[in-house]
């Protein structure tokens, strides 16, 4: 058996599959997002550590036998997160969060030293790991002089897991300190933040050992010893990794509280400039390109707290048959934007609302718009010379299937939706799990799923879809200056 441990924005997921990769059972425990000003994102790294205890006294009511079976766990978590802590190992403050954007003007200094973009390969965006720091050191002096270490997320969980202090590849390209390339810490980029490699945890493959579950959990758990945790991946890649893409051109979309259009790449291909973020993959010698918007089903849940109903209840108003664009427009900018625009103080618009328009209206804007952010990330990635035949669509939102039809139409390619596909992540840090107990060759374990549907472009509606998202891409500079 083995355990995949998902640490989401929005829940903790934990997945147990067998030796033949069949899902045997899972639990999730919910977290909260504190946002205590505008642009701001926190979480309590506690909070992860009580979602995590219960998911897995979850699975151990209902698999207890299972559970003591696991011989390998992989972890995988939301990307970014600054995770500052003492010498004691102890929280300094909340995490700030990947779409957390206060530190704009420090990742705009980064940005600016060209050093950042050549090794790092990425823009410096102001939800990554570094400018946090940056602006911690700025603002909070008294817990910058007490910083022990920077941890990420799932790394921090992976802390009270087993005791190591470490992380993996693909997460660390998230930090702005990684030479993305060369696979290892840039002490040039560390020492620019007023840090060294001592300062950041040890580095491993995603699919190497990282170290093994301490006594004192496994016997609460029932586990056996030994059980090795794996270095896991960033979600983006864990979720690549259940849905195999590894090879060079598979590609999905997800649609969670971010959305992402991530394709495998062979080899390392960074293109700073359109945005895209070109991280390593959870595999040695595999990199990865994707385009990251910061809210995909983060706006419909924000409508849907707003009108007082539920996601699934208002995706299902719109039926199953895709109609013609709305009128109205929508930006989901709600918490600023990375791809295309790198704008940490934009937020989002409709556009175009009619007295005749109900609710119906506004949900299919925001589902049509989140579908135009991940058209410009196609672009982007093309002009990072990725083209895509096909996409594979996983996260809450793939249980929509008109979402997915507006996604298929307005990217202009199929969309396979796989069985199970709302485990992609958790699912891939379980292969990753199961790679590190066993030494498996990772391309005869990270497979591509079964597909339950393909959802085809709806010819008939693509020129109106294309019409709808040049009325898309104009009102960005319309009203970028407004909000500036
Ligand atoms: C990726 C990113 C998000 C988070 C969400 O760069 O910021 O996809 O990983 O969990």
């Amino acid at each position: 058996m083995y355990l995949g441990l998902d640490l989401g924005t929005s829940a903790l997921k934990a997945l147990l599959i067998d030796d033949n990769q069949q899902i045997v059972g899972s639990a999730s425990a919910d977290l909260e997002v504190s946002r205590p000003a505008s642009g701001w994102s926190e979480q309590q790294p506690a909070d992860w550590i009580k979602a995590c205890e219960k998911a897995i006294l979850g699975l151990k009511s209902e698999h207890a036998k299972a559970l003591s079976a696991v011989r390998g766990i992989g972890l995988s978590g939301q990307m970014h997160g600054a995770t500052l802590i003492d010498k004691a190992e102890e929280p300094l403050r909340p995490c700030i969060l990947w779409n957390d954007t206060r530190a704009h003007q420090e990742a705009a200094t980064m940005d600016a030293d060209p050093r950042f973009r050549d090794v790092s390969g990425n823009i410096v965006f102001p939800g990554f790991t570094a400018p946090k720091v940056a602006w911690v050191k700025e603002n909070e002096p008294a817990i910058f002089e007490k910083l022990d270490r920077v941890l990420l997320p799932k790394d921090y969980l992976r802390l009270w897991l087993t005791g190591e202090c470490v992380s993996e590849m693909s997460d660390a390209a998230g930090t702005s300190w990684l030479d993305v390339g060369g696979r290892c810490w840039s002490s040039a980029l560390l020492e620019s933040t007023g840090l060294t490699e001592a300062s950041m945890p040890r580095l491993v493959e995603g699919s190497e050992i990282s170290g093994e579950v301490r006594d004192s959990l496994a016997t609460t758990w029932g586990m056996g010893s030994k059980v090795v945790v794996a270095g896991g991946a960033g979600d983006n890649a864990a979720a690549a990794a259940g849905l195999g893409a590894i090879a060079e051109g598979s590609a999905f979309a997800s649609l969670g509280t971010s959305g992402v259009l991530f394709a495998a790449n062979g080899g390392y291909r960074p293109n700073a400039a359109s945005a895209v973020h070109t991280f390593c993959h959870a595999l040695p010698g595999t990199w990865h390109q994707m385009g990251v918007i910061l809210s995909a089903t983060d706006a419909l849940n924000w409508f849907a707290t707003i009108v007082g109903a539920d996601a699934g209840t208002l995706t299902a108003e719109l039926g199953d048959r895709l109609r013609a664009p709305s009128n109205t427009t929508f930006l989901p900018y709600l918490s600023g934007e990375r791809t295309p625009h790198n704008d940490a103080g934009i937020r989002g618009v409709f556009a175009g609302l009619d007295r005749m328009d109900e609710r119906a209206a506004m949900t299919q804007a925001i589902l049509e718009g989140v579908a135009f952010a991940l058209r410009d990330s196609l672009e982007a990635l093309g002009a990072a010379g990725t083209k895509l035949d096909r996409i594979m669509a996983v996260g809450g939102g793939s249980k929509s299937p008109y979402w997915l039809s507006a996604l298929a139409t307005t990217l202009g390619l199929p969309v396979d939706l796989p069985h199970d596909g709302d485990f992609g992540a958790a699912f891939g840090a379980a292969r990753l799990g199961l790679i590190a107990a066993t030494s498996a060759d990772p391309k005869t374990i990270c497979t591509p799923p079964a597909v339950e549907r393909t959802f085809e472009p709806e010819r008939s509606l693509e020129s109106a879809y294309a019409e709808a998202y040049r009325r898309y891409r104009a009102l960005y500079p319309a009203v970028s200056g407004a909000m500036s």
